[in-house]
């Protein structure tokens, strides 16, 4: 790859209770350490605008429709992408990014049962059809999964154990039709071992 020092935007995707914001946490240190200049952000909440729509797509209390939700998380994405990731990767940082296209997949295409390919063309115009260059996948058993969340559950999180099914099962489609750019992590694992795969991927790259 082409200026591989710099300028990734690396992905962090998994369902909820997977462990995929501590483990960015980690990466973010080691690649400090390497020398690297990064960024730490996540969808939905990156940018301003972002932040109010995040508290109203996890905790708003009353009826949101299934268009309404994918759409709200399209805007946050679309202002997110332009003001936070685009120019920090110009910017020559690497950016480590705590969802992205991929939850809309899985949640509102797979979880919600909405139309896929109407997703990834809303996708790709929040994103200027452009892709992340790596995305790690967190897979981790649901039953570990919803304990690691807990009982402090947002809109999302609240939903059925059924829901949370198509959405792992929609992740790993995903990992299978993009093996190049998704790598898929055992995360059923304590940190540490996790921490071992995502090195391996990261340093093979690097
Ligand atoms: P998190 O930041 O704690 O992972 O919470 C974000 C929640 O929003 C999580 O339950 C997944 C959900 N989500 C979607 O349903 N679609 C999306 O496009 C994104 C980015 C997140």
């Amino acid at each position: 790859m082409d200026d591989i020092k710099k300028g990734l935007f690396i992905t962090f995707e998994g369902i909820d209770g997977c462990g995929k914001t501590t483990q960015l946490e980690l990466l973010d240190k080691y690649l400090r350490k390497k020398g690297y200049k990064t960024i730490q952000t996540l969808e939905p909440g990156g940018s301003d605008i972002g932040k109010s729509l995040r508290e109203i797509l996890l905790h708003h209390k009353g009826y949101v429709s299934d268009i309404c939700e994918l759409f709200l998380y399209l805007a946050d994405r679309a202002q997110h992408f332009e003001t936070v990731i685009l120019k920090n990767k110009n910017e020559g940082n690497m950016v480590l990014c705590d969802r992205h296209i991929d939850s809309t997949v899985a949640y509102q295409g797979f979880g919600r049962m909405g139309d896929i390919e109407k997703i990834d063309f809303l996708n790709n115009l929040a994103t200027k059809n452009q892709k992340p260059d790596l995305t790690l996948l967190f897979d981790v058993d649901i039953e570990t999964g919803q304990k690691r969340v807990g009982k402090e559950k947002d809109r999302l999180e609240k939903e059925s154990l059924e829901f949370h099914k198509r959405v792992k099962e929609g992740y790993l489609k995903l990992a299978q039709k993009y093996p190049e750019r998704i790598k898929v992590i055992n995360a059923n694992l304590g940190i540490d071992e996790v921490f071992l795969q995502v090195q391996k991927i990261i340093d093979d790259i690097l």
